[in-house]
């Protein structure tokens, strides 16, 4: 139905895309029914992006292709070549809180976004802007964001392009003048949901999810009419109330796998992330995310797999019908999300050609599932564990180590919650075989928190403290001594690395493959380095000032090739987990960097400047720092940083002046008076003693700052 109207639209060119549903619609009354519209010379339509495989000209789609592969055939820059690789041109952002998008490259021009959900189109030849759309997000729905004001990117369908936002709009834009075509509400704004993901269009509807499963959500993927925004369906991952009925099948049958009041806290299960689809089986896969709250003992009674979190699912791309589920991590109580990248490829496995879908979750195994039925073939862990012993051969359902449910003693697990892979694209390269994956090696201590009160503002994960001694504290050394994060050129038909390389600080960067045996990545240092893709020699790298987080592309225009990244730190918890680990990363705005060989282009790098310590001498506070450093845990260090230890651009509270005065600290924190800058009021959740607390503790961190 759907595919008609869109049709109705095209001319002779989108004949191609409308193929299957032209042969049952007599000719005569689509072009009766065409309206007076000059279709753009690059109307992009289905057998567009089932090609881009060989479209060397163009990134049409977030991973290039539906298989999400990230490999480009374009050889020109090469082992021999790249070493002329320099800077053709870069293009400055005036966000500076994390860049996470893959850009698209469109017949000579690059659509991304920014932080705070702003849509940029700048010329591929020149870096010239074409035209830019800020949103308007509220500053204070920055506070909704669990990992900063993040956006991963854009998708384009005919002659629009169409992006998420943190305040949980979907917009279309006119691709050419950037002119808003229509903007929905995808969620209810009462609720804390948030996009950070990019949306794929399949057949002219735009898919997108959401986040927020630490802020008290139910999760959902829904599908939108390309032309008008209508919304097509909405595939609902964890059941709701049942008094309320179900709203499928698919939701009657997960409800059986949950326990007590679980709706009340939202159930999570958030589709922030990662898609793919296969256009001959039809199927569209979802990577769907964590529980809420996180400890499953209070979600869900410590009963039941809690069906669909932390799984992958197939659904019917036309109708959002449930198709098969496989769930990496049963009953999950450790932010175990398996949102990240979902990649397909047919390859050989024992003699026999196997369609497959490949995934490394945070759980830290890499899985490679049969994609016709969800079954699985085989998984092994890419990094060191500590929950598990294994999978079970022939579900793939791990096998729990003891003690990982922390009913009644904290316990440090490997990993934590960021997980052994987090949301940076991996890539693939079809000469190889090889997945390249980014790693890091973290761990956390998780602890029962017994029952939990509904936060408001802050997180809601059901951890707490405890008054056991942690299990393993051995466990915790073990995790320290380990490499921060590593690139792994993954083999998922032997389930083992091939080559790896090791950085020495913590943060990670999605790859490209390319045909000229190179795999690109950015390390958290904010070099961007040029690997062998078989032999993982380094062949080249450069400077570049800051991280390059998502997936850097490439295109070729003129006869040249041209490789395009990103570049921009943000995120409290990650700078800081770099920080600890000896990275010092700059104070500066996200830009956009295009390389091609021979070009000599210049980039500002600027020093860090270390900021003044405060003399915490001259204010007092009868507030208590041990309930401060509590209330700070759940409510600031998601943003400031943990342990008031924060690099980048929110602001290291131990440095900031506010502090000094009790009243200026409060209007801040109280009474909203940054909010319009990202800096919401807690007054929801917080009273006066509470701030004072949260003062005291910061004033104690400031003290103790070395000078
Ligand atoms: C969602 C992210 C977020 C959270 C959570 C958050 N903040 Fe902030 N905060 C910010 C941002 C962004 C700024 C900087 C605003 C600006 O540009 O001036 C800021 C600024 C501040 C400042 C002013 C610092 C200065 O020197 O200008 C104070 C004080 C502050 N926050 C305290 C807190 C406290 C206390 C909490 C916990 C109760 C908290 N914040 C939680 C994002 C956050």
């Amino acid at each position: 139905m759907k595919t008609r109207v869109f049709c109705q639209l095209g001319l002779v060119a989108l004949l191609a895309a409308c193929s299957g549903e032209q042969a049952s619609n007599p000719p005569a009354a689509v072009i009766e029914q065409t309206p007076e519209r000059q279709v753009p010379e690059e109307f992009i339509t289905a057998q567009d992006i089932r090609s881009a495989a060989s479209n060397n000209a163009e990134w049409l789609t977030y991973g290039r292709t539906y298989a999400e592969d990230r490999y480009s055939p374009l050889s020109s820059i090469n082992r021999d070549s790249v070493q002329q690789l320099g800077v053709a041109w870069s293009f400055e952002l005036d966000t500076n809180r994390g860049q996470e998008a893959t850009p698209l490259v469109i017949d000579g021009v690059v659509y991304f976004t920014s932080a705070w959900s702003k849509a940029f189109a700048v010329d591929a030849r020149t870096g010239t802007e074409l035209w830019r759309y800020d949103p308007r997000v509220p500053g204070r729905y920055g506070v909704n964001a669990c990992c900063d004001v993040v956006n991963r990117g854009m998708a384009a369908w005919g002659d629009k392009v169409y992006f998420g936002t943190i305040d949980g709009r979907l917009i279309a834009l006119d691709r050419e003048t950037g002119e808003e075509a229509w903007s929905v509400e995808t969620a209810d704004p009462e609720l804390r949901y948030t996009i950070t993901g990019a949306p794929r269009v399949i057949d002219g509807r735009v898919i997108i999810g959401n986040g927020g499963a630490e802020l008290g959500v139910r999760g959902y993927v829904s599908a939108y009419d390309s032309e008008s925004g209508e919304m097509l369906w909405r595939f609902y991952t964890v059941p709701g109330n049942p008094a309320d009925g179900f709203e499928s099948p698919a939701m009657e049958m997960a409800a059986q796998t949950w326990a007590g009041d679980w709706w009340a806290l939202g159930g999570g299960g958030t589709v922030w992330d990662s898609m793919a689809y296969d256009p001959e089986l039809n199927l569209l896969y979802i990577g769907v995310g964590n529980g809420s709250p996180w400890n499953h003992e209070i979600r869900s009674n410590g009963e039941g797999d809690n069906l669909f979190l932390s799984s992958i699912v197939a659904l019917r791309a036309d109708t959002g019908e449930y198709v098969w589920h496989f769930q990496t991590t049963p009953a999950e109580s450790w932010d175990y999300t398996a949102t990240q990248h979902i990649m397909l490829a047919d390859i050989d496995i024992n003699g026999r050609e196997r369609k497959v879908l490949m995934q490394a979750p945070k759980n830290g195994f890499f899985y490679v599932i049969d994609r016709t039925n969800g079954e699985f073939i085989s998984g092994n862990n890419y990094v060191e564990i500590n929950w598990a012993s294994g999978l079970d051969p022939v579900t793939g359902r791990p096998i729990e180590a003891e003690g990982i449910r922390y009913k009644d003693q904290p316990m440090v697990m490997m990993p934590g919650p960021l997980g052994g892979h987090n949301w940076y694209p991996m890539s693939r390269d079809p000469a190889t075989g090889y997945v390249f994956l980014p790693t890091q090696n973290t761990s956390s201590v998780y602890s029962n928190s017994g029952s939990m009160e509904k936060n408001n503002v802050g997180w809601n994960l059901g951890q707490g403290p405890s008054s056991q001694p942690i299990r393993n504290p051995q466990d915790r050394a073990r995790s320290q001594a380990l490499t921060p994060s590593s690139l792994i050129a993954w083999d998922p038909v032997t389930q083992s690395p091939a080559w790896r390389v090791d950085y020495p600080v913590y943060g990670n960067s999605g790859t490209l493959a390319t045909g000229g045996g190179l795999v690109f990545q950015g390390s958290a240092d904010g070099v961007f380095h040029a690997y062998g893709t078989d032999d993982g020699v380094e062949y080249w790298n450069r400077e570049v000032g800051d991280a390059i987080l998502g997936g850097p592309v490439t295109y070729e225009l003129d006869g040249e090739q041209y490789v395009l990244a990103l570049a921009g730190q943000g995120g409290a918890i990650p700078l800081t987990m770099g920080l600890l680990s000896g990275n010092h990363p700059r104070y500066m705005n996200g830009r956009l960097i295009a390389f091609k060989l021979g070009a000599t282009g210049e980039l500002s790098i600027p020093e860090p400047t270390p900021p003044e310590p405060l003399n915490t001498d001259i204010t007092t506070t009868r507030g208590d720092t041990l309930a401060g450093a509590a209330a700070y845990g759940s409510y600031c260090s998601v943003c400031h940083g943990p342990a008031a230890l924060s690099v980048g651009s929110i602001p290291d509270l131990r440095f900031s002046s506010s502090i000094l005065n009790q009243d200026a600290f409060m209007s801040i924190v109280l009474d909203g008076l940054f909010a319009s800058r990202g800096m919401a009021s807690f007054a929801a959740d917080l009273g006066a003693i509470d701030v004072e607390n949260i003062r005291a503790y910061l004033l104690q961190q400031a003290a103790a700052v070395p000078r």
